[in-house]
């Protein structure tokens, strides 16, 4: 079976095509490089030996996408291609609505174009509108306070009338909770440029001398040591769930799934176990709440884990190390 991956050299989507290329899937990757390295390209083929076809560029560029779906047999799509940080499209929400709903549309079309109608879609635990009932199931309420959240919902949303209007697609749309760690190896992972937002980039950074200090934003939520609570995911189990993804396209329809562990960590949670298994301090002061971010959520995964066989190996402790493993082989 041959995958299309977009975006295939970023965080999730080279570790996804690890896990594909190890199944012995074989995979062709479409990337502009916007938020990666070309690196990666070797550093996947070091770990997996296998080789893969590539294609530089934007998946809105519906002609390069057509050369590529002449030029290639592909049965299925996994489609991670998008901009993902919050705070940014706070900032450009031009520019996310346009990056990442006009790539989607622009992939379905040319999907639809070579008769092929099996798609994963990357979406976000960050659709839900959370209110107090936690765990999340994939049926509750919706509602988005970014715009970058809003791409992901309105992408499930234009999906949906997509399968409405023709019933010939497969379409399973995975809602990410918190990913973070890195392949064993050390050679992939997520090294953000600048100043990371997120908790995890931002302590490595702190870890290895860069960043001074990380700021816990706010320790007066209702959570078990009033700091933030999240479900954090190691990457490769969230990379393996794709694969569970893949088998379930043979069911025509659109379906939802979440990926996540159920378990609930608070940022000095992932502070003391990151200084524990790593035997480093990492300092760290209390600040102010960040704008827009919520108290707790984790998610409930019963339904991936019935319907795809989903199940996480990996502990917080690995997550933890193996973050560490990485950012010592990459600063
Ligand atoms: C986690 C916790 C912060 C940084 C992310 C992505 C979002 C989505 C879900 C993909 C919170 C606290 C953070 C820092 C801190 N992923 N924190 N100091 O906000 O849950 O969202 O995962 O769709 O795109 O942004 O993750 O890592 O930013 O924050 O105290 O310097 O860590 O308040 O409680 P978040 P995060």
């Amino acid at each position: 079976m041959k995958i299309l991956v977009t975006g295939g050299t970023g965080f999730i989507g080279s570790h996804t095509v690890v896990e594909l290329l190890e199944n012995n899937y074989e995979v062709v990757i479409v990337d502009d490089f916007s938020n990666s390295k070309k690196e990666v390209l070797d550093n996947i083929k070091k770990i997996t030996n296998k080789s893969f076809s590539f294609y530089k560029g934007n998946v809105k560029d519906e002609e390069m996408l057509s050369l590529v779906f002449e030029k290639e047999n592909i049965d299925a799509v996994i489609h991670f291609a998008g901009f993902k940080a919050i705070g940014e499209s706070v900032d450009n929400p031009l520019m996310y609505y346009e990056n990442n709903i006009d790539t989607t549309i622009s992939l379905c079309k040319v999907m639809d174009k070579y008769n092929c109608h099996k798609l994963i879609f990357s979406s976000t635990a960050t659709v839900y509108d959370v209110n107090d009932e936690l765990p999340l199931k994939e049926d509750f309420p919706k509602g988005t306070t970014n715009p970058y959240s809003s791409t992901k919902l309105m992408i499930e949303r234009i999906l949906k009338d997509l399968y409405v209007s023709n019933n010939d697609w497969s379409i399973v749309v995975l809602r990410y909770f918190n990913p973070i760690g890195a392949h064993e190896s050390g050679l992939i992972g997520e090294n953000p440029q600048g100043i990371p937002n997120n908790l995890m980039p931002y302590i490595l950074k702190v870890a290895i001398g860069e960043l001074e200090c990380l700021t816990v934003f706010g320790n007066d939520y209702d959570t078990k040591d009033g700091t933030g609570v999240r479900d954090y995911i190691h990457v490769v189990d969230l990379a393996k769930g794709h694969i569970k993804a893949i088998d379930y396209l043979t069911n025509k329809g659109i379906d939802y799934f979440n990926l996540g562990t159920g378990v609930g960590y608070s940022v000095l949670d992932i502070v003391n176990t990151f200084e524990s298994v790593n035997g480093i301090k990492i300092n760290y002061k209390i600040g102010k709440r960040r704008s827009g971010d919520i108290a707790e959520y984790y998610a409930d995964s019963s339904k991936a884990e019935k319907l795809l066989g989903f199940k996480v190996t990996k502990t917080i402790e690995d997550m933890c190390k193996d973050s560490y493993n990485y950012i010592l082989k990459n600063k």
